[in-house]
């Protein structure tokens, strides 16, 4: 569902740099009950103050979101989680210790002081502390917990520039942190970390790899690969055509450039994004380079960008290489079917 502009009050958009004097400027904005956009190292932040629900409206208003997919909340410290949720099982502590700051959202059982918009009217909130030093510094001077979805039009790929967020958001928010470009770039990987073993809503940057490390076992829900219950979601996020340019995407086996040089050829603006094992076989006309299979990492920090440049430039059809779905790469591959998902 995509906000219509013109129905929107049009807001003053203030530009902050990553100064001390600014962040606390931006600060002072969510403590006055604004919305300001800031860098993360997975994906650029909408944020509100959590607390505070009439400033969270905001954020769903800004976005356009349905008001039944709940929110992250940020905190910049794990002493203060105790404020915001009932209990931290065992297993939530360890990946807490492990994990944090960092890509990683925890499914927690709430405390009232979080608003029931944050939660969409769920007993739980997602909590999560990022690693970019410029949000802690942020979510510090802030002391209050910050509720952020990505800072995109809903439907749309997740911002992971400055740039992508003015193109979303100018007018529609009080703030934009003008930081560097998102290290990650694909969302937070979202736990359950409620019960015996964590479940995996979301994958993201910490991989399933990672989680059974520390906890000995994880379990990768099935709407990870697409399947998704559309009227009891997990993740309710999940069941929405997220992180979709507005070219059709096609999903090509990797190595199978033939086949991608036939997709091409059906429909004239088309573009091939492939990996850097794949370009010497293709050829270089029309292909933009994602990344590399043995560092899936890059694929993951160059998807989004690129979707969005594919739909500056007009392509009407994407073809996408595929890439293996493990570590990151299950991240990579989810938002890439998503994408696929007509
Ligand atoms: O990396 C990220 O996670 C970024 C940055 C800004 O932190 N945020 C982000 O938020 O991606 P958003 O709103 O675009 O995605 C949040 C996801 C959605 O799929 C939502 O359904 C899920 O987390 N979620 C949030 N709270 C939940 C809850 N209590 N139970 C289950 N899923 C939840
Ligand atoms: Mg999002």
């Amino acid at each position: 569902m995509m906000a219509k502009k013109g129905r929107l009050e049009l807001k003053e958009t203030k530009l902050f740099h990553t100064t001390k004097e600014d962040l606390e400027s931006a600060a002072q904005l969510i403590r006055e009950g604004k919305t300001v956009i800031f860098p993360t190292e997975t994906v650029y932040g909408l944020g509100a103050n959590a607390m505070d629900e009439k400033a969270v409206r905001e954020i769903f208003k800004a976005k356009g979101r349905p008001a039944d997919n709940p929110l992250i909340v940020h905190i910049d410290s794990l002493e203060k989680i105790g404020r915001y949720v009932k209990e931290l099982p065992r297993n939530a502590q360890l990946l807490a210790e492990a994990y944090w700051p960092g890509p990683m959202t925890l499914i927690l059982p709430k405390k009232e002081c979080i608003s029931d918009v944050v939660s969409a009217g769920l007993m739980t909130v997602g909590i999560r502390i990022p690693q970019s030093a410029v949000a802690r510094e942020f979510l510090k001077n802030c002391d209050l917990p910050v509720a952020a979805p990505s800072a995109n039009l809903s439907g749309s790929p997740s911002p992971t520039t400055f740039e992508h967020c003015k193109d979303d958001m100018m007018g529609r928010v009080d703030g934009i942190i003008c930081g560097e470009d998102s290290a990650v770039g694909l969302e937070s990987t979202v736990i359950d970390a409620c019960g015996e073993i964590p479940v995996i809503l979301r994958p993201g940057g910490i991989t399933p790899e990672m989680i059974k490390t520390v906890c000995g076992d994880v379990i990768v829900d099935k709407s990870v690969d697409g399947v998704v219950d559309t009227e009891k979601p997990k993740s309710p996020g999940m069941k929405y055509r997220h992180y979709a340019p507005n070219a059709e995407v096609i999903l090509v086996k990797y190595g199978d450039t033939e086949k991608m040089r036939k997709l091409a050829e059906e429909v004239k603006e088309s573009i091939v994004l492939l990996t850097e094992e794949s370009v010497e076989n293709f050829g270089r006309e029309s292909a933009i380079c994602i990344g590399s299979q043995k560092n899936p990492e890059t694929v993951a920090h160059n998807l989004f960008r690129v979707f969005r440049e594919c739909d500056k430039k007009g392509y009407k059809r994407i073809i996408l290489e595929e890439i293996e779905d493990k570590e990151i790469g299950l991240a990579v591959m989810n938002r890439a079917k998503r994408a696929a998902k007509k």
